[in-house]
């Protein structure tokens, strides 16, 4: 078995960060973000995720220094598209997304031609960019994975050079925290966790968030992806 490859490795170092891990708000992601070779370490281990078929159906879009602006001035055109009316301090806080954090990457979901489901191809970006988050923090960055309305404009996703078989999974803000998050509150397991068995009740957990009794809109239609 070669040293390089890890297939268990009892860490409690790992674990503990892994109870105990928080995303960090923007307002407290500060400078120094990663320099261009901890960016490249982070995404490489970012993509060293499970893919069904090795299709890497994902690429990054690395925003650092100016390229920030150029991408909220991107962004600010599609709000003002959107809403002719909006204020201008409105306009300014649109042009300013990006500057919430010395270093944003988008992970851009792509899905390839294969005989693998595209639900799969999917949901391995997702795991790219968790593992872009948890890269990030095992370099000594806080990280907040967001998508926000930006990502599912089509002016911003043409602006960025996106095509029909690419979705934005994520923009993962990457700084300094400035202040240490608070715990968040986290599902109790007996509500989700089935020890399964023939016939048994299955724990699903709840539905209705904050009793919404609608479904979500998802601004995503899956048959545009085939
Ligand atoms: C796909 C995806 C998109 C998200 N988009 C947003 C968003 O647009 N705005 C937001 O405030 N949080 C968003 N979040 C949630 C943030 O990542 C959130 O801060 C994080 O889940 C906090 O949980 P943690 O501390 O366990 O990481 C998103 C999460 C996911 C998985």
């Amino acid at each position: 078995m070669s040293d390089n490859i890890i297939a268990a490795r009892s860490s409690g170092e790992v674990l503990d960060y892994l109870l105990k891990r928080r995303s960090v708000s923007l307002k407290y992601l500060r400078d120094p973000g990663p320099d261009t070779q901890q960016i490249n370490l982070i995404l490489k281990a970012a993509s060293r995720v499970p893919d069904h078929g090795k299709l890497f159906p994902w690429y990054f879009l690395v925003f650092q220094g100016k390229a920030r602006v150029d991408i909220g001035n991107i962004i600010a055109k599609a709000y003002k598209d959107r809403e002719p009316d909006a204020a201008p301090a409105k306009l300014i806080l649109e042009a300013e997304r990006f500057l919430r954090a010395p270093v944003v990457i988008a992970v851009i979901s792509r899905i390839r031609k294969s005989r693998n489901p595209v639900w799969e191809q999917i949901l391995s970006a997702g795991a790219v960019c968790q593992n872009l988050c948890l890269a990030a923090n095992a370099s000594g960055f806080g990280s907040n994975w967001i998508t926000e309305w930006y990502a599912y404009n089509e002016t911003v996703r043409q602006a960025l050079g996106l095509e029909t078989q690419d979705h934005i999974a994520g923009f993962i803000f990457i700084g300094t925290p400035a202040q240490q998050p608070e715990e968040r509150i986290r599902p109790d397991l007996a509500d989700i966790t089935t020890f399964w068995t023939p016939d048994i009740d299955l724990k699903k957990g709840n539905d209705n968030e904050h009793g919404k009794q609608s479904w979500p809109e998802t601004g995503f239609d899956f048959q545009k992806l085939l």
